[in-house]
């Protein structure tokens, strides 16, 4: 079971109409994601992160459509269900949504409702997908705020969410998000808005969870330290495509891209002061005039002629791709 694809992406592409104009977020990724296992995605803001997860779980605005490509989960089953072919709101996609597949954002406030105390919208969360009683589904969320380490589990279900911290509130999520014990769970910079140690102490509490119930995660963050802690595989995105892929052994050791290369470099290590870090130089450039070619030669040391063309994803060793024309010379000065 644990090299099983539990969901693979195949050339998804995913845009936006904006003002008439067609604006392409996602240009043509593809993943797997194996069974029991983390999956990291990685890029600057802006990349296309969250657009790929919201085209998996079908949460796109009116405006935005997959208009390209294919996303197959297979459930427990073995049954293969081609996700972009489901209506959005239909009632497939609610069975699979939260239940099968669940997603924690970015904003925790966003997502929590402010009216309702905790317990009850984790409750809430388990009865849409399950036929258990308010006084089960209540027990269930106590238990997972006990997994959780959140103190005094069963008086917090019935505070609300202003009485939270930030820490705190995002570990509700993660409650939120495996109350019906997902097979994927899909983790949008879950720990992005909090400090340095609360983050870790998620993170902790995330690698518990996976490995007691075997959940099948891609974790999405832009901080290439965290998906070292986690991942197995990693993917890093820029400019909507994944321009390199591998175990997270082959891209940490051998980062091949020079846009990996920039993102390692500029990794905060413990004590180092702030002003000292390294940045890639310029920014992403705009989906209103992505540049033809590669998309990164405008800030690459390495850039060529050849990078007018869009490179073509190449195996550097089994397993580990990147698009890059030049990684070679990347590889032996990087
Ligand atoms: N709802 C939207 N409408 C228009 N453009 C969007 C929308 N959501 C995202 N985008 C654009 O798509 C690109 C990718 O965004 P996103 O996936 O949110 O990046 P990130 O990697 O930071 O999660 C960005 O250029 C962003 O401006
Ligand atoms: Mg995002």
């Amino acid at each position: 079971m644990k090299d099983d694809i539990i969901l693979q992406v195949e050339n998804l592409h995913t845009g936006f109409l904006v003002d008439n104009v067609p604006l392409e977020a996602v240009s043509g990724v593809s993943f797997s994601l194996k069974a029991g296992r983390v999956l990291g995605v990685v890029g600057e803001s802006g990349c296309g992160k969250s657009v790929t997860a919201h085209s998996i779980m079908q949460l796109l605005p009116k405006y935005g459509r997959i208009t390209e490509g294919s996303i197959t989960y297979t459930r427990a089953t073995g049954e293969k269900i081609e996700i972009q072919k489901l209506r959005r709101t239909g009632n497939q996609m609610r069975q699979i949504r939260g239940k099968e597949i669940s997603m924690i954002f970015q904003d925790p406030m966003s997502s929590l409702n402010p009216v309702y105390p905790i317990g009850d919208q984790i409750a809430e969360n388990i009865r849409e997908h399950e036929k258990v009683t308010k006084r089960e589904a209540l027990d269930r969320a106590r238990k997972l705020l006990e997994d959780l380490e959140i103190p005094s589990a069963a008086e917090r279900l019935g505070d609300y969410p202003h009485q939270f911290s930030g820490g705190m509130k995002q570990r509700v999520m993660i409650a939120i998000a495996m109350a019906c014990n997902p097979r994927i769970l899909i983790a949008d910079e879950p720990t992005t808005a909090l400090d340095v140690t609360i983050q870790a102490q998620i993170i902790a509490l995330m690698k518990k969870l996976q490995r007691e119930h075997g959940t099948s995660i891609m974790m999405i963050t832009h901080n290439m330290g965290l998906v070292a802690e986690m991942a197995d595989e990693i993917a890093v995105m820029y400019m909507g495509r994944i321009v390199e892929y591998g175990s997270i052994r082959q891209v940490m050791k051998s980062p091949a891209h020079p846009y990996t290369q920039g993102l390692l470099k500029a990794v905060p290590v413990l004590g180092m002061k702030k002003d000292r870090l390294y940045s890639i130089k310029g920014s992403t450039p705009s989906l209103v005039d992505r540049p033809a070619g590669c998309e990164f030669a405008s800030r690459c040391e390495y850039a060529t002629e050849a990078c007018r063309q869009v490179p073509r994803a190449v195996e550097v060793e089994p397993g580990h791709q990147v698009r890059c024309w030049n990684y070679k010379e990347a590889t032996d000065n990087g």
